[in-house]
């Protein structure tokens, strides 16, 4: 049986669907409250947890073969929700799910990180990210690191401040690096892969099919849009300052910040490789611009 961390949310959830489709016996540590009549709906054991209560935790872990973990605090903290902290749940909660695997004899641990987590500027959420890759390195566990570039449907869009309803955009640094944007849907379905291939790498890096920089991605949407989209920039040296003053009042911003100067300073130097040897298609930013452009239009008429 797998074991899925974070399958309420929207890479998590995907996940279990696909896992599921595959005909997997999948349990999900959900937490007290949260609305898991999809996961019942897609035949998931339903286990009550949380990443903060290590007992939880342990009895989640028992009879399973691989964990999927992707759960991360950061949009509740985003939303305003006080506890836990992105330390609390994704590092020190995360590491206590490692701890419980191995004690509970589980085989595999499959975990979602970002390239370039080494050399962040070291906004709470990298931290997490950095110190649960080093504690699976630790492990007896055999672990399956998937770092996957910038995903579309957030950083392409309005929780990523890439607005085209309202013609904004921001942007952190000088925006010239090249990233390989990467659809969810596409990561959801490595994952998925990688749980239960018979001998997965120990890391992966991995990004969508197109290496295109911020600045490009502004010039496709304002041409697939016909007008030019308003444009903030945050120079580098302010993005920083902003990590440090933040990280102790406000972690889900400074993560935020932290994650978008990662991308500036950081060119990808991954693929889609990952992908297309396991035969998944991914989806290039542009194509996820022109099914936004599409879908804005559309509402725009009615
Ligand atoms: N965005 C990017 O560009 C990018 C790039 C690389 C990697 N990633 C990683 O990809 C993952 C994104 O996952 P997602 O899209 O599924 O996120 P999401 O939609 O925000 O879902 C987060 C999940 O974590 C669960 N969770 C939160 N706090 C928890 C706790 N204390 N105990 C147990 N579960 C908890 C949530 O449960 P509730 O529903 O109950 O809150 C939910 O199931 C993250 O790990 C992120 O760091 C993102």
């Amino acid at each position: 049986m797998l074991l899925v961390v974070g399958g309420t949310g929207d890479l998590g959830g995907r996940v279990v669907r696909l896992l599921r489709d595959q005909g997997n016996e999948v349990r999900c540590l959900v937490r007290e409250g949260s609305d898991d009549s999809e996961l019942r709906r897609l035949g998931v054991q339903v286990t009550s947890g949380d990443l903060t209560e290590p007992g939880s935790l342990a009895a989640a872990c028992q009879g399973i073969a691989t964990i999927v973990a992707t759960a991360t605090v950061i949009a509740r903290r985003l939303a305003g929700a006080k506890k836990p902290s992105i330390k609390e749940a994704d590092e020190v909660g995360m590491a206590s799910l490692v701890d419980a695997a191995e004690a509970a004899g589980v085989r595999r641990f499959v975990y979602i990180s970002f390239p370039g987590v080494e050399d962040a500027s070291g906004s709470p959420l990298e931290l997490a990210k950095l110190a649960i890759e080093k504690r699976l390195e630790r492990s007896t566990l055999q672990r399956v690191v998937v770092r996957a570039d910038a995903f579309q449907e957030i950083h392409l869009a309005p929780l990523g401040r890439f607005d085209l309803a309202a013609g904004k955009v921001a942007v952190i640094g000088k925006g010239n690096s090249r990233r390989r944007w990467i659809s969810t849907a596409d990561v959801a379905a490595l994952l998925a892969a990688v749980a239960v291939e018979p001998d997965p790498p120990t890391l992966i890096e991995v990004g969508g099919p197109e290496a295109i920089s911020r600045n490009e991605a502004v010039a496709i949407a304002e041409a697939l849009i016909g007008r030019p989209l308003k444009v903030q920039h945050m120079p580098r040296l302010v993005a920083r300052l902003a990590v440090r003053l933040l990280s102790r009042s406000n972690d889900g911003l400074a993560s935020v910040f932290g994650t978008g100067l990662l991308q500036d300073v950081r060119a990808a130097d991954w693929d889609d490789e990952p992908l297309r040897r396991r035969g998944i298609e991914p989806r290039s930013a542009t194509t996820y611009l022109r099914e936004q452009v599409r879908l804005l239009a559309d509402t725009q008429k009615h």
